[in-house]
């Protein structure tokens, strides 16, 4: 037997944490989803919901305790996250244990975000098309601005200093940038754009622009280039069909695929994976690219296929990837269809337009 299908045969167990917010709405969603591919498809998974998020943190001060950590890490092949961060935690002490405890402590190094318009009708470009739209950002995740090196000093003084540093090591650079180009090789993609600030970071970011010449030179079939991320943010409203792959650092990452975000019709339509892109078999995390949107949230109107197309990004990495194709299809029906979420030009609810998916879905399977 081809180790391929062995591995299909396994059971894979996935982690599921709603989390604060529309959090819980969409992950619920995620979650029926996920029951039919159980009960009906009779996919090899098993769910373990998790109680985290700010609820449970301001009842027993609980944020993600070492031996759910570890027990994740040892039994679980993926993680699906809702959002976290809620306005009675303003500090996002939960959030960052939870969410960093994650990335960091899984050391899920690529932040793969699809910018992915499934209807011309959700590109607000003049002049655009969903054929336009079609492309990857592979953000860093383990370094950068986000590792919480720095200090205040002097709070609350007029002479208060506040630093956060850039961390950049030469290992998580280069592991990155070569994800983003076995990536495109796998994928049949031709170009790479790197995106830095080495005209005003010039000691971190001229690390970047040097690895990034290093291993460029690895793919000689690839075409690759290097802009400022000020100009890749005019360029992608310019003309994004210009974009296959953009590999970023951890910051620039986030802001880039919130704009991306808004050329696929909103933050409900964003999915995103957290891997260890040379260890495939280890944990991964699943979550939309969208926050806990707390004015939203238990009113049953946040859009809830950004959870569903990462429910498809997830099945995809864990070995059934016509499924993320069959869930993209879907969604992409019931956007042309007027079957969704306000935000995405429809009158459904969260729940009548998730269940619209999975009963289609579901007949088909
Ligand atoms: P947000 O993503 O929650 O919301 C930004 C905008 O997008 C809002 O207008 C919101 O209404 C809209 N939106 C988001 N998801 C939507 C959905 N599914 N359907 C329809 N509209 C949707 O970002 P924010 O307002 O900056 O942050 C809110 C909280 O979420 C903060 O605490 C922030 O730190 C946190 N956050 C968490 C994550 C995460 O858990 N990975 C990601 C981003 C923000
Ligand atoms: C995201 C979020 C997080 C980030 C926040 C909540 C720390 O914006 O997942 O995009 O900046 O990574
Ligand atoms: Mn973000």
């Amino acid at each position: 037997m081809a180790p391929e299908a062995s591995d299909r045969k396994k059971r894979k167990k996935i982690a599921i944490i709603g989390g604060d917010g529309i959090g819980p709405s969409v992950t619920r969603e995620a979650k029926l989803l996920l029951d039919v591919y159980r009960e009906k498809a009779g996919l090899p998974i098993d769910l373990w919901e998790l109680d985290l998020g700010a609820d449970r943190y301001l009842r027993d001060g609980t944020t993600f305790p070492k031996e759910i950590q570890i027990a994740i890490q040892r039994e679980c092949s993926a993680v699906l996250l809702g959002a976290l961060g809620d306005p009675r935690v303003p500090g996002l002490e939960h959030a960052r244990d939870i969410l960093f405890g994650m990335r960091f402590g899984y050391d899920l190094y690529a932040n793969v975000r699809p910018v992915k318009a499934l209807s011309d009708k959700l590109v607000p470009l003049k002049g655009r098309a969903a054929k336009d739209v079609d492309f990857v950002v592979f953000r860093e995740n383990t370094e950068g601005i986000y590792v919480g090196m720095g200090g205040q000093f002097k709070r609350g003084t007029p002479d208060e200093v506040a630093i956060n540093e850039d961390v950049n090591t030469r290992k998580g650079v280069e592991r990155i940038i070569r994800a983003a180009f076995e990536y495109a090789r796998s994928h049949g993609h031709t170009r790479v754009t790197m995106a830095d600030k080495s005209n005003a970071m010039r000691h971190a970011h001229e690390l970047w622009l040097r690895v990034f010449h290093e291993v460029r030179a690895q793919y000689s079939e690839i075409s690759s280039d290097h802009v400022y991320v000020d100009a890749l943010c005019l360029y992608l409203i310019q003309d994004p069909s210009k974009f296959q792959v953009i590999v970023t650092n951890n910051l620039f990452g986030d802001i880039v695929t919130d704009l991306g975000a808004a050329f696929q019709g909103g933050l409900g339509m964003a999915a995103s994976a957290n891997v260890h892109s040379s260890e495939p078999g280890r944990v991964a995390l699943f979550e939309p690219v969208h926050g806990s949107a707390p004015p939203l949230a238990g009113k049953d109107i946040a859009n809830p296929f950004a959870a569903l197309l990462t429910v498809g990004m997830m099945l995809a990495h864990l070995g059934w990837p016509d499924e993320e194709k069959r869930i993209e299809r879907w969604v992409t029906r019931a956007i042309d269809e007027g079957q969704c979420t306000v935000d995405v030009g429809g009158t459904l609810g969260t729940q009548a337009a998730s269940s619209w998916l999975r009963d289609r879905v579901t007949s088909e399977l």
